[in-house]
């Protein structure tokens, strides 16, 4: 998810200035620098779905999400329609869970590597979507201070405002909203966060002063049962930056799944020192994006080669513009990898020239709208191998990185886990499952790393 820019700057300046006359109760104040090990699991885990269920479910939320990032970005036309989530698809894959206050209060909240803000629904509620966990609330923790407005990390923000009245004097108010409209606000404030394993809900490490937003009015797509988004981008106020980690990582387990991945927020140094000259790590440099306001994490992919042919996609296809448009980002909230619409159809072609099998026209029976063929019965069929080059590195992705299998109307199909988009290339999390991969934020560099994610 990235954040918004200019359309709706009015409406939010006018939101903001109701939001700080409105009359809420508020209590009053934030160093951080150990390594911290949190779980995230999937959106869909523990619901019960079947596999097709589950694929079909991020297969839609994968196109949401590109509708998503892309709505935000001036180049693309305005009408960008976010289909599915009108239908009550969510568009994240992963949420992380953690505690925020003393005694601590669980969230659970969307892992987003495109945007930096923290937030929960907060108590009062003026205006917060369904969730299972109680709001958080600010009057039952000792911890929890209210963050000046005179202070950078308020100031920072795009659209933030010196609250008055029973905001307190001088509190940081805030409005984040994001490329689809979605929309937080609320109060800017600290707390002390409490990060432990899924398994190991009391204890863990504390981290004291963390800044998030306390969102009072939050609208848009929320529909993951989660409580609130932890921002992972490069921006300031996103938790790598605020524990003043150098680095991060996340492993995903099997979408299919049910085990929690391990998200690490400051990667032991030793980890891979004996892997990297085996070739077992592929690094490839971070690309400072052109304005400030694009946190995304990008990438330089150079190609793709499918089975043994290098496809004759030019550079510039994946390339960010100087405009901001383009460009490949790797993305913790989108399922599968999303292809300019060019190279997408020579990857496409590239598939059924190689795989010796006939072609499965599914779009009218079932909400797969990925290239997918007919299989056989029993064995898995081959397909080509698909390699993406990057700058620096090379990454195979195995076979499970890129083909799904489904029974559809009754037949047995292999689908490609690519979809066609518009010009910017995202790296989903599909692509990543049983990879670690880490985010080298003082190097500029990220490293993918075959790995058994559930036992790193
Ligand atoms: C929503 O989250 C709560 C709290 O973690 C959990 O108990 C519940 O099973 C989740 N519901 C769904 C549908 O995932
Ligand atoms: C990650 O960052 C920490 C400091 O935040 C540093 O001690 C550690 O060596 C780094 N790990 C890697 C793999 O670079
Ligand atoms: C499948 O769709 C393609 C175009 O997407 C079309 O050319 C082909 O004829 C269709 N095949 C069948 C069996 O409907
Ligand atoms: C699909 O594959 C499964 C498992 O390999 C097999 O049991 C089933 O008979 C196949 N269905 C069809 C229609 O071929």
């Amino acid at each position: 998810m990235l954040p918004v820019s200019k359309q709706v700057k009015m409406k939010l300046e006018k939101v903001l200035l109701l939001l700080s006359l409105l009359a809420l109760t508020s209590v009053s104040h934030c160093d951080a620098g150990e390594a911290v090990r949190l779980h995230a699991t999937h959106t869909d885990a523990g619901r019960g779905l079947s596999k097709r269920e589950l694929l079909h479910r991020m297969a839609a939320r994968s196109r949401a999400r590109a509708a998503r990032l892309l709505s935000g970005r001036g180049a693309v036309s305005a009408g960008v329609d976010p289909g599915p989530y009108t239908n009550g698809v969510p568009d994240t894959e992963y949420l992380v869970h953690f505690a925020i206050g003393t005694p601590p209060q669980p969230v659970q909240l969307i892992l987003d590597t495109g945007s930096d803000l923290t937030w929960t629904q907060c108590r009062p509620c003026v205006a917060c979507f369904d969730q299972t966990l109680p709001h958080f609330d600010p009057s039952s923790s000792s911890t929890f201070a209210v963050q000046r407005c005179d202070l950078p990390m308020c100031r920072n923000l795009d659209w933030s405002s010196c609250g008055k009245q029973s905001w307190g004097n001088r509190a940081c108010v805030y409005a984040y909203a994001y490329a689809d409209n979605s929309i937080t606000t609320g109060q800017l404030d600290t707390d002390t966060f409490t990060f432990a394993s899924a398994e190991d809900a009391i204890g863990g490490a504390s981290v004291p002063d963390l800044t998030f937003g306390c969102g009072n009015f939050n609208n848009g797509i929320f529909k993951s049962n989660e409580t609130g988004i932890a921002g992972f981008s490069r921006g300031a106020l996103s938790l790598p930056a605020q524990l003043k980690v150098d680095n991060f990582s996340h492993c995903f387990t099997a979408i299919t799944g049910s085990e929690p991945s391990p998200v690490l927020l400051g990667v032991p140094a030793n980890l891979y020192s004996h892997t990297a000259a085996s070739g077992v790590v592929q690094s490839t440099a971070l690309v400072r994006p052109p304005s400030s306001g694009q946190n995304a994490y990008y990438l330089s992919l150079k190609g793709i080669t499918v089975g043994k042919t290098r496809l004759p996609i030019p550079k510039s296809a994946f390339a960010l513009k100087q405009d901001g448009t383009g460009g490949t980002i790797i993305d913790s909230g989108t399922g599968m990898m999303t292809l300019p619409t060019a190279a997408y159809s020579l990857v496409h072609d590239a598939f059924i020239a190689q795989v010796k099998l006939p072609v499965h026209n599914s779009t009218s029976s079932s909400s797969v709208s990925q290239l997918c063929f007919s299989a056989p019965p029993g064995a898995k069929p081959e397909v080509p191998a698909l390699v993406l080059h990057f700058k620096g590195a090379t990454l195979n992705l195995p076979r499970e990185n890129y083909m799904f299998e489904l029974e559809e109307a009754g037949d047995n199909i292999t689908c490609l886990a690519i979809n066609g988009g518009d010009d910017l290339t995202i790296i989903g999390n599909f692509q990543q499952q049983n990879m670690h991969v880490l985010y080298d934020l003082a190097n500029n560099m990220l490293s993918f790393v075959p790995a058994q994610c559930n036992r790193l």
